[in-house]
């Protein structure tokens, strides 16, 4: 009944219609479907964001460059930064959450883009890549690292069996945590549920800051804590080359007494499009690059380098006592409203999908990190089909951070060669064993 009325209250009379029209057991899954989404909520987003004809959305006083702890900061300070995150690391006092709900549209992969084979040799999928990854740090400091991985209702199972079939690549089940996020409708721009088939509407996964309130909800935080984690490493399942809990950041995290950190890359140029991590009316802001004004994008210092230069990479470390905090009075994370095409019954339509961002937790946090990493070492995410963040793309930016390791440990690589460093490798012996030797073909190195 509450449903009818919340249909009845905002115009959707279709799906009623709808609903008549369906046998018994097609209107169980439908309703049942329908009431496990929040409705209200995205009629009320609707009409706040129908009210806003410009952008940007959110106005600001003064944007200003934020204090950032550089590449040469960090190179010069590493020896001593570093002992601080190792002893956490070591002491268990981390997790490590991956977030991998997204409905990978640009690349149009037919499976969770987790599952995508982008290793250039060995074709492992990224999935593959992030468990070997915590494997690797969970025997370097002698402890178990849990991973949490964010999935949507849609492609939950599928994960968890790629896992399963999988041997969890090498983890301890024990340790591997999958939980859903939240979904929502999608609507029309006139505020209409969109019919996707018989039983099902149109939906999409509540976006990457939607992984705050899940695992809050999923109770894992409680469950963490009581086995003495403080702090989660949190990426995005898309970017191979994550540094995952790499302990000079969490060591700056720790100096700094920071609840949330996160880790900024130079922008490619002006335009590329990611966030922005600014000061903005006196506190730490991520600002979008839609809604980043044009003067600003472009504004160069005396040396002729962009002033705002720090673009936001989906890298954090998170205190478990700030996710509590952001949902204590319901989730604290603003909703955005994304203008997307898609396809229904072979025509194309406009919807609108409301996210939240991971980065909008950062104006609730008292204290805040931002430590800067190299592009090409670490951020080189699989977004596109084809061109800039395709899969050659990617494939080619590991291939360079792989040799650029190899020539660092004093090993050779011929030009053109293919290389392949699983996570699992310890260079130093490796350096040790192939010392004085040059790798003349296409190699993987264990
Ligand atoms: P993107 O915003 O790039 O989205 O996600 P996407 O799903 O990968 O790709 P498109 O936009 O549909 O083409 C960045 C990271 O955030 C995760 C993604 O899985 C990816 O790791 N994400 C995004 C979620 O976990 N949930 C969401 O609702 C959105």
């Amino acid at each position: 009944d509450k449903l009818f009325e919340v249909l009845k209250k905002y115009g959707q009379e279709h799906i009623i219609k709808h609903i008549d029209s369906l046998s018994k057991s097609e209107k169980d899954i439908f309703l049942k479907n329908l009431s496990s989404m929040n409705l209200e909520l995205v009629f009320n987003l609707h009409d706040h964001f129908s009210k806003i004809k410009d952008l940007p959305v959110k106005k600001h006083r003064e944007i200003k460059p934020h204090p950032i702890i550089d590449i040469e900061k960090l190179r010069a300070r590493k020896n001593e930064i570093l002992p601080a995150g190792e002893e956490c690391i070591r002491k268990g006092e981390t997790a490590v959450m991956i977030v991998a709900g997204g409905q990978g549209s640009r690349l149009g992969y037919p499976y969770p883009k987790g599952m995508y084979p982008i290793s250039p040799v060995k074709g492992k999928s990224l999935f593959h890549i992030f468990a070997e990854k915590v494997c690797a740090l969970s025997l370097k400091y002698k402890v178990s690292i849990p991973l949490l991985i964010m999935t949507n209702p849609e492609t939950n199972q599928m994960i968890k069996d790629f896992f399963r079939e999988n041997k969890f690549f090498g983890l301890d089940e024990k340790n591997v945590f999958f939980f859903n996020q939240e979904v929502l409708p999608s609507l029309t721009p006139d505020r209409k549920l969109i019919i996707k088939d018989r039983t099902t509407i149109f939906a999409n996964p509540d976006g990457h800051g939607g992984s705050l309130k899940a695992v809050w909800k999923s109770g894992l935080i409680d469950r963490l804590e009581s086995h003495g984690i403080k702090r989660i490493f949190y990426c995005h399942i898309d970017n191979p080359l994550v540094n995952v809990n790499d302990p000079v950041f969490l060591g700056w995290h720790i100096k700094e007494d920071a609840e949330f950190s996160l880790k900024v890359t130079k922008k490619r140029n002006a335009e590329e499009k990611v966030g922005h991590f600014v000061m903005a009316d006196g506190g730490p802001s991520i600002i979008e690059y839609i809604e980043f004004p044009d003067e600003l994008r472009n504004k160069r210092d005396e040396k002729g380098n962009l002033v705002f230069w720090a673009g936001s990479i989906g890298i954090h470390f998170i205190e478990t006592s700030f996710i509590r905090k952001l949902n204590k009075d319901g989730f604290a994370l603003p909703y955005h409203r994304q203008v997307k095409k898609t396809k229904l019954n072979d025509k194309e339509i406009e919807v609108w999908k409301f996210e939240t961002f991971v980065f909008d937790a950062l104006p609730f946090a008292d204290r805040v990190c931002c430590v800067e990493t190299l592009r090409e070492e670490e951020f080189a995410p699989l977004k596109n089909k084809e061109g800039e963040d395709s899969p050659e793309e990617v494939k080619k930016a590991m291939i360079n951070f792989y040799r650029k390791e190899l020539t660092e440990a004093g090993i050779k690589v011929s030009p053109d060669v293919k290389i392949e460093i699983s996570p699992l490798c310890d260079l130093e012996a490796l350096a040790h064993k192939l010392k004085g030797e040059e790798i003349k073909e296409d190699r993987y190195i264990e």
